[in-house]
């Protein structure tokens, strides 16, 4: 695992950013992504957008994949994850609508739209790089501690912290969903390379226990110790508890 720490969240995002940005253009014109939502990532897309609009990156023909989707809220729900990929991703990049993929947490058969999201994600060729915040509690998706680290796209349970966590983005805590679904940690360990972005003392714990901490799965983004292409980068301030 590769661990960078930045002055600050500025130069993390320009940073990751460019990671992304060369692995895009590796993997030829039509590159797949996986994109988390939360608020860690946004600087980063926001740098990518800059690339878009300057012309040193073309996303036109990208592919991109969400982790995870809210189950239980109405399609269409400003809060839910198809709509906040497609405000905070899909229409800043330029990403073409019809490539890009949440889980259908709106399905009537839950069982059925995992599977759908994993056999998806085959035919697009597998996603050449996965971007990845972290929760305060380890999480990385909505794989919630003690998940299995062979675990695939599947129905779980927030933990209560991370529905606190959430409680921001709505209008009460008991508006945010029970439940989610999300790629599991092995869906996620079988992108090319990962990305983990995090800032702020608020993440410190959880990024000293995924960097220097034992793999387990009470700590899911400790998984990331198993990948062969993982980098973690972070500003000063998430790096504070790293000994
Ligand atoms: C989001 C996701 C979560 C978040 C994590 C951190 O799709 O899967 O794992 O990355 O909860 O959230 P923020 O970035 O809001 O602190």
């Amino acid at each position: 695992m590769e661990v960078i720490i930045c002055a600050d969240a500025t130069e993390a995002a320009r940073l990751a950013a460019g990671k992304v940005a060369r692995v895009c253009r590796d993997a030829g014109p039509e590159p797949v992504l996986g994109v988390a939502t939360g608020s860690s990532p946004l600087k980063l897309y926001a740098e990518l957008t800059r690339l878009v609009e300057a012309g040193v990156l073309d996303l036109s023909r990208a592919s991109a994949f969400a982790l995870d989707e809210y189950v239980g809220l109405p399609p269409g729900h400003p809060e839910s994850y198809a709509e906040v990929i497609r405000r905070t991703v899909t229409e800043p990049l330029g990403l073409d609508q019809s490539r890009v993929h949440t889980p259908d947490g709106f399905a009537t058969d839950i069982h059925a739209a995992a599977s759908a999201y994993e056999a998806a994600i085959r035919a697009a060729g597998g996603i050449d790089i996965q971007i990845l915040g972290i929760g305060a509690n380890g999480h990385i998706g909505f794989n919630e501690p003690t998940s299995s680290l062979a675990s695939r796209t599947r129905i779980k349970s927030l933990a209560p912290r991370t529905r606190a966590d959430n409680a921001r983005f709505f209008g009460s805590p008991d508006e945010v969903p029970l439940h989610c679904l999300t790629q599991g940690l092995g869906t996620i360990m079988d992108a090319h390379a990962l990305l983990l972005i995090a800032q702020g003392e608020a993440k410190a714990a959880a990024i000293a226990a995924v960097v220097e901490g034992p793999l387990t799965a009470l700590v899911p983004g400790s998984v990331l110790q198993a990948h062969q292409h993982a980098t973690v980068i972070i500003d000063e301030a998430a790096a504070s508890e790293l000994r």
